[in-house]
């Protein structure tokens, strides 16, 4: 199954990309801490070319830790800057700032053999939607950036953000928009709102969801459902809910829409604490 979404929107913002990133030394690539893998967009290695890139994981308060760490290493050993991090909460001057000199280090170094002074770094930041790019953008600048609607035949000029005399953001991010070989992949995005539940059917992404919970965080079955199972068993974990919270229609018949409604409302406010989506393979660490 491949499925992209908003083809005209992708092919604006490659020309967009592809144009402007010649202006920058590096990318600022956000991808989900949840789903490492899945939130990435496959076009981006092409459309970023040789450009270093600092990999920086959002949403790591959502994730769960001991995974999270797993990434970690899984990327590091294939030489891959990474920074995960709270885009809300944690210090992102700093942990920017640090990194993406790290990222530049060499080249730095280079042009300082060379008698050439480095010059602040200029950096683009990228990712699918809802992956943190604006709250990181915003929180980068001083003060909120406000956007300007693009008006047609009126170039609009790239307007710098001064993280530090040592770095600048460009004040757009980079969209690129989520695509997909793998079903599994889109029920990741599903779950972590990537893409909107409703492009793919709700069932298949509500049957996802409780599997790997069921085989990778059965107390949280458990604490916020009351499911406990030998056997993983859809029909009883709608059963389980349904007791639980009286959904059901006349007739006694059980309403699977509100079970599924329910557990996607739980994911989008962060009710059932930190999960981890997607595991790197293991073989590869
Ligand atoms: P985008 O530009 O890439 O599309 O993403 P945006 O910054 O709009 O962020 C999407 C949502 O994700 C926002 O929540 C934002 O607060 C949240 N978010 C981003 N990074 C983090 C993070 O590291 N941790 C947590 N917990 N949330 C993060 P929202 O509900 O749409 O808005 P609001 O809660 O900010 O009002």
């Amino acid at each position: 199954m491949t499925i992209q979404w908003f083809p005209g929107h992708m092919t604006k913002a490659k020309r967009t990309i592809e144009s402007q990133i010649k202006l920058v030394d590096m990318v600022i690539e956000l991808r989900d801490a949840r789903v490492p893998n899945a939130s990435a967009n496959p076009l981006l290695e092409s459309l970023i070319q040789q450009k270093p890139r600092l990999l920086v994981f959002t949403k790591k308060d959502m994730a769960d830790a001991t995974v999270s760490s797993i990434w970690k290493k899984y990327f590091e050993t294939q030489g891959i800057s990474v920074l995960f991090l709270d885009a809300n909460q944690d210090p992102i001057k700093k942990l920017i700032l640090h990194s993406s000199q790290d990222v530049m280090k060499e080249k730095h170094d280079r042009d300082r053999r060379r008698g050439i002074r480095p010059r602040p770094i200029r950096a683009m930041i990228l990712g699918i939607p809802n992956v943190g790019k604006s709250t990181l953008i915003n929180r980068l600048a001083a003060k909120k950036v406000v956007q300007v609607a693009n008006r047609p035949g009126v170039t609009q000029a790239i307007k710098w953000i001064a993280v530090d005399p040592m770095l600048q953001v460009m004040d757009t991010p980079g969209v690129l928009w989520p695509k997909f070989e793998s079903e599994l992949v889109g029920y990741r995005l599903a779950l972590t709102g990537a893409i909107k539940e409703q492009i793919l059917p709700i069932e298949k992404v509500f049957e996802f969801g409780m599997k790997y919970l069921y085989e990778h965080y059965p107390q949280i079955l458990l604490q916020r459902y009351g499911i406990q199972l030998e056997t993983f068993d859809l029909d009883v974990i709608y059963q389980t809910i349904v007791d639980k919270y009286g959904f059901k229609m006349g007739g006694n018949v059980v309403d699977r829409q509100r079970v599924m409604s329910m557990f996607m409302a739980d994911l989008r406010q962060d009710k059932l604490g930190p999960i981890s989506w997607e595991l790197p393979d293991e073989s590869a660490i």
